[in-house]
């Protein structure tokens, strides 16, 4: 592992390409490899058991790709499976600790809400996360499952959505919340629907941003941050379980640069 190593990126399918495009944006130096599970999307309504495996499964790919450190991209594993940095002897973070963080740092009233999938929200882990950081803040929270299907259908700014969203969101409104965290790879793409109704007041905090950020920290506090790539050499590399055709066309379509290189796997083998 060096600093011409590459950045580990994982998730449970696309949805952690939000995080690739903030980690591009904040640190244009780096290599990145991902990898994206797109033949068992999604682990949000999943089992702790088979949650931890597919992660385990997924870093152990991504160990064979000389990476410098470790992430868990996706809101349910970075909730359920555990620290993984432990189990692979490497820098990890997942993007619990730096948003939790964020949002009890920003958070005026004392009460913050917190969305995400299923698993997410039955871990607790944000609430967790920020009552150990400050034990008089109140943390609401609402699991939104139809938020990951709404997304990947590209029903972004659909009347439906505007429906589901309204309803899920209605309890965390009610309880005023004034910070919201957006707790799930894909809750960032819905943005606009969730600012109309929560309104301006409420400060919504994005998991990809403030990992983004936490990283930056983590390679400099280490010593390995990047100085870039040769010329020529494309940073970015993709690879995934299933539909590599489909997860192109998708991270063409939201991240700044057209993805060169998205290969399929076999994540069993691993
Ligand atoms: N990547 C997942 C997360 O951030 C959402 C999709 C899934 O359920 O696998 O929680």
């Amino acid at each position: 592992m060096s600093k011409t190593s590459a950045i580990g990126v994982f998730d449970s399918g696309l949805g952690g390409l939000t995080a690739v495009k903030e980690l591009i944006r904040f640190l244009p130096n780096e290599n990145i490899v991902y990898f994206g599970d797109t033949s068992r999307v999604p682990y949000g309504n999943r089992s702790k058991e088979t949650i931890t495996r597919y992660a385990m499964q997924d870093a152990r790919f991504l160990q064979t790709k000389d990476i410098k450190i470790l992430i868990a991209a996706c809101g349910t594993v970075s909730s359920v499976a555990g620290n993984l940095g432990d189990e692979f002897h490497m820098p990890y973070t997942g993007v619990v600790n730096p948003t939790a963080y964020a949002a009890a740092s920003t958070t005026k009233n004392g009460k913050i809400g917190v969305i995400g999938t299923t698993a997410t929200i039955n871990s607790s882990s944000y609430k967790h996360a920020i009552e150990n950081m400050n034990s008089s803040l109140n943390v609401y929270q609402r699991d939104c499952p139809l938020f990951v299907p709404l997304v990947e259908e590209g029903w972004l700014h659909d009347p439906v959505t505007d429906e589901v969203a309204a309803r899920y969101l209605k309890e965390l409104q009610d309880k005023q919340v004034d910070t919201l965290i957006l707790g799930c790879t894909h809750y960032p793409l819905l943005r606009s629907t969730i600012r109309k109704i929560m309104g301006d007041g409420v400060c919504l905090v994005n998991p990809a941003y403030e990992t983004a950020l936490e990283l930056g920290r983590l390679l400099e506090e280490k010593g390995l941050a990047g100085e870039g790539t040769e010329k020529n050499e494309f940073p970015y590399r993709f690879y995934v379980s299933d539909l590599a055709d489909e997860f192109k066309a998708f991270a063409n379509s939201i991240l700044p640069y057209d993805v060169e290189m998205t290969k399929k796997i076999d994540i069993e083998k691993y």
